[in-house]
């Protein structure tokens, strides 16, 4: 098929190289012209099979870029990720304000009005981009001209992995508007996975998104309060119980985020949570349950700090990427721990060699009390100087001759 789209940020450009890659003639536009290149970008990407590295398939990749006009003149189906961002002060690496808004819709709105401008015949445009239910109808559609035939497509992806879940879906999601950008979404779609396709009104596909996201940040605090339980009582451990729980597959739906660490993080998860605290207070909910999920994180964060301070130790942060394996600080539940510290007047080291791009050799540092931010594989064996104290809430940190582990939440430690 031939693919427009429009918007190649962190979602949208590994998207529009996968799907170049299943066979698609895909033809991008973005407003910042150095995002219209196969050049390497600043962040890390697993792909499909976790190993190729992303370099091989931008030099084999038939991704090309165009002008606005010529996007939307060629293309059958336009997809359109542009961004909906969110103030600094709601990304969750800083207390959670008492004010709320909503995401800002400028960037989609002017993007649907360029479209519609741009648009000669009929035009199938599917839109990615994250909005709270409500959005699309009453703030993207009377933008968009008669010739544009909308559907609402959100995508389900971890940013890191974006290449490989964008191929490996649970489902498709489609909020229908148009019937016949619909049908043509499903025909793409079977041309990428076999996922189940989920068809939907507008404003029920908004909600299942930041549903879904939201249902993750619940999650993790739910076995992060387990965690907190299981250090605070003595012969519990966390891994124990949430391996537990981890059989109930009927009724407690998957294994996934049940695990004790540190809050959910990342670029949507957080914020997603407090839009939705917005919209809460918006339409008078009898209850602010995503506000809820925030304050516990921050309190559990809180709770970390407080271990750190037990000891009288130079402070220290071992990884403040918001997830393993990436350099993305985005909604890092340790850049929040990192200001909680700061606030009690601590100065706080800190090192992750993935964000840094170098390895450095700690073991010559005066001792710190440690805390391990993001569970990097090669910190399972890192080597810290004699005398510190580490706070492992993953609980993977191997031995090390004169340093004292705290195992969060593990029955062996009983503060
Ligand atoms: N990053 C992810 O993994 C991810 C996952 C799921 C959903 N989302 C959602 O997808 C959307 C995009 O996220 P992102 O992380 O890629 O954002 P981003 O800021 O990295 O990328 C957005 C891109 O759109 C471009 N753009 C803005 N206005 C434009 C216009 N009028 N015409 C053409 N290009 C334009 C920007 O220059 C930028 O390159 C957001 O709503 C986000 O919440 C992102």
């Amino acid at each position: 098929m031939k693919i427009g789209f429009i918007g190649l940020g962190k979602l949208g450009f590994p998207c529009a190289l996968a799907m170049a890659a299943k066979g698609h003639e895909v033809l991008g536009y973005d407003i910042n012209s150095k995002n219209m290149s196969l050049e390497p970008r600043g962040y890390n990407e697993t792909c499909e099979d976790g190993v190729t590295p992303m370099n091989t398939i931008l030099q084999s990749s038939t991704l090309r870029f165009g002008s606005l006009q010529s996007v939307v003149d060629r293309a059958d189906l336009l997809f359109v990720a542009v961004q909906t961002p969110h103030d600094a002060r709601f990304e969750g690496i800083t207390r959670l304000p008492e004010e709320r808004v909503d995401f800002d819709y400028r960037f989609l709105v002017d993007a649907i009005k360029s479209i519609s401008a741009s648009a000669k015949t009929p035009k199938n445009v599917i839109i990615i981009s994250t909005v709270l239910p409500g959005t699309i109808r009453n703030e993207v559609l009377p933008h968009a001209s008669d010739l544009l035939r909308l559907c609402y497509n959100p995508y389900f992806i971890a940013m890191g992995t974006t290449i490989r879940d964008f191929l490996h879906p649970e489902f498709i999601l489609l909020g229908a508007h148009h019937p016949e950008t619909t049908q043509a979404a499903t025909r793409f779609y079977a041309t990428i996975c076999d996922a189940p396709i989920y068809c939907t009104g507008i404003e029920n596909a908004e909600l299942i998104k930041v549903a879904y996201n939201t249902y993750i940040g619940m999650k993790i605090v739910f076995a992060n309060a387990i965690m907190e339980i299981c250090h605070k009582m003595p012969n519990t451990n966390v891994d124990a119980v949430t391996g537990g729980l981890k059989l109930a597959t009927r009724r407690l739906i998957s294994t996934a985020y049940m695990e004790g660490g540190m809050g959910d993080g990342g670029g949507c998860h957080p914020r997603d949570n407090i839009a939705l605290s917005w919209l809460a207070r918006k339409i008078g909910l009898s209850y602010d349950w995503f506000e809820s999920v925030m304050v516990a994180r921050e309190r559990q964060t809180e709770w970390l700090a407080d271990i750190m301070c037990s000891y009288d130790l130079p402070k220290g942060l071992i990884g403040y990427a918001f997830k393993a394996g990436t350099n993305i600080c985005v909604g890092s539940p340790a850049l929040l721990l990192e200001r909680i510290l700061e606030e009690r007047g601590h100065e706080v080291f800190r090192y992750d060699p993935v964000v840094e791009k170098a390895e450095r050799d700690l073991v010559q540092m005066p001792p710190h009390v440690f805390l391990v931010g993001t569970n990097h594989t090669q910190f399972a064996q890192l080597k810290l100087p004699r005398g510190s104290v580490v706070i492992d809430p993953w609980r993977f940190v191997s031995a090390n001759e004169g340093v004292h582990i705290v195992r969060v939440g593990a029955a062996e430690w009983q503060g």
